[in-house]
């Protein structure tokens, strides 16, 4: 089988190499020559744990193509993906331009059927437009009777473990409409099936909103933990501990409950804004969305807030040690990252920002420029420090040696954003600590 899959971003790169470590024939396409520059010379242009080895391998097979031509290689494929953006518009619905952009270079260079897929986060309603798009094009070229099929194939990936989400997926859904496009789909998803991962099949609206749901659904659970986290520290409980009972019950589980200092990225956010609007502008209102917003746009502050009490109120002229940039670990993603929040109040703040991040600070530097200095490692940020700010929970953070790092600070404190030390053990070591949600 051959297939074509359009934007060759996270999503679009992750998927169209998985594919091809399935066997099938895959045409990565982006608008973006630098990048299908780069991939043709091996370069990777995203970090993801174990991509750049399986893109070698399958590229040198021949298996994985790069291309900024979608016409010239439409009508040799079965199937065409879309996994192009899906940003915010400034109302905060999803701006369909890019996804548009893709079914009209479709229509105007389709000459034979084929299953146009969106794999990129849309509202529902999103197939039909891209239908009524495609359609359109092959009405002005002469070509009306000319069938396809369009589908919908949300992706649930996550980025710092994308590869291991594609091939071994909770689920894979497929909203189909016609028998023709199922049967195409269900070929393509053969080996997944024949290892028993489950493929559910749905009609094209309902795939649409799943997405949305289950990451509306996971925001939700960060942000009602966080809000838990909030009164624990007013009452004086553990969220940890609140954390740990209430996730042993098998009706709640224990994924997506850690309290924190915000969620952000490329999905959540943009994803809550999305689903409020489409209700919006139906004449509906989101309301438990709207507090889940509200209590992230909070939490992303709150690291923040401690500081300035800690301070009280002053933090001119202080060194900020900041552990962590990207919006979580295992990617260099700074999309919507809660560090550039906290950030920015620093700097308006008076204080000075050293920060360190194993893989993202290339990324940082073009979201912060230097308006922050960069650190070569988490002690080099500690320097002279007046605070540590811990905000992204890589691994490597996790146990640090305190001995040498309360020599090079300046005042011995910790704001824990992701609540990964221990206040006893910290107290003990000599360091003022602060998590979120511990008494
Ligand atoms: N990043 C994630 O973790 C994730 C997970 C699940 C779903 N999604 C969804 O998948 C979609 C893609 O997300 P992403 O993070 O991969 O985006 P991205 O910004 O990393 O990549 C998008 C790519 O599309 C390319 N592009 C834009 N217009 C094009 C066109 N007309 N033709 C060819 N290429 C074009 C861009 O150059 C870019 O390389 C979004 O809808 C997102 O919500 C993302």
């Amino acid at each position: 089988m051959r297939i074509a899959i359009v934007g060759t971003g996270y999503v679009g790169l992750v998927t169209g190499t998985c594919f091809s470590e399935m066997g099938t024939d895959v045409y990565c396409v982006d608008i973006d020559q630098n990048k299908i520059e780069k991939l043709k010379n091996g370069i990777i242009p995203i970090f993801e744990p174990g991509l750049d080895e399986m893109v070698e391998r399958n590229y040198k097979a021949g298996r994985l193509h790069f291309t900024t031509d979608l016409g010239s290689i439409l009508n040799d494929v079965d199937i065409v993906f879309s996994a192009v953006g899906t940003p915010p518009d400034e109302d905060g619905s999803a701006d369909l331009k890019y996804v548009l952009d893709v079914a009209r270079t479709v229509g105007q260079n389709l000459n034979k059927y084929m299953v146009i897929v969106t794999k990129s986060t849309v509202p529902v309603g999103t197939a039909n437009l891209i239908k009524k798009t495609i359609r359109e094009e092959l009405d002005k070229r002469g070509l009306s009777d000319l069938k396809f099929d369009v589908a919908s194939n949300p992706e649930f990936l996550k980025e710092g473990a994308a590869i291991t989400d594609f091939m071994q997926p909770d689920r894979v859904v497929v909203g189909v409409e016609s028998e023709e496009a199922r049967r195409f789909m269900e070929k393509l998803y053969k080996p997944f099936t024949l290892n028993n991962y489950r493929i559910i099949y749905t009609d094209i609206p309902s795939a649409e909103m799943i997405k949305y749901a289950a990451n509306a659904m996971l925001a939700t659970r960060i942000s009602f933990m966080n809000d838990i986290a909030n009164l624990c520290e007013i009452v004086g409980a553990d969220v940890g501990m609140v954390r740990k009972g209430i996730g042993a019950d098998a009706r709640i589980g224990s994924k997506f409950l850690y309290a924190g200092c915000g969620y952000g990225g490329s999905c959540f956010p943009k994803d809550v804004k999305a689903l409020m609007n489409t209700a919006k502008k139906l004449g509906y209102n989101m309301q438990i969305l709207e507090a889940v917003e509200a209590v992230n746009e909070f939490q992303k502050n709150i690291l923040f807030e401690k500081l300035m009490k800690y301070y009280n109120g002053d933090i001119t002229g202080k060194t900020i040690a900041l552990w962590g940039l990207a919006f979580k670990p295992k990617t260099d993603d700074m999309r919507e990252a809660p560090s550039l929040v906290l950030i920015d109040r620093i700097i308006k703040a008076g204080g000075k920002i050293r920060a360190y991040d194993p893989v993202a600070m290339e990324e940082a530097k073009r979201h912060l420029g230097d308006s922050i200095t960069y650190a070569k490692d988490i002690y080099d940020a500690t320097l002279d420090a007046d605070a540590i700010l811990m905000v992204t929970e890589w691994n490597e953070f996790r146990l640090p040696t305190w001995e040498v790092i309360k020599k090079t600070v300046n005042k011995p404190v910790v704001f824990d954003g992701r609540n990964i030390y221990n206040k006893q053990e910290m107290n003990e070591l000599g360091f003022d600590y602060f998590g979120i949600g511990i008494k």
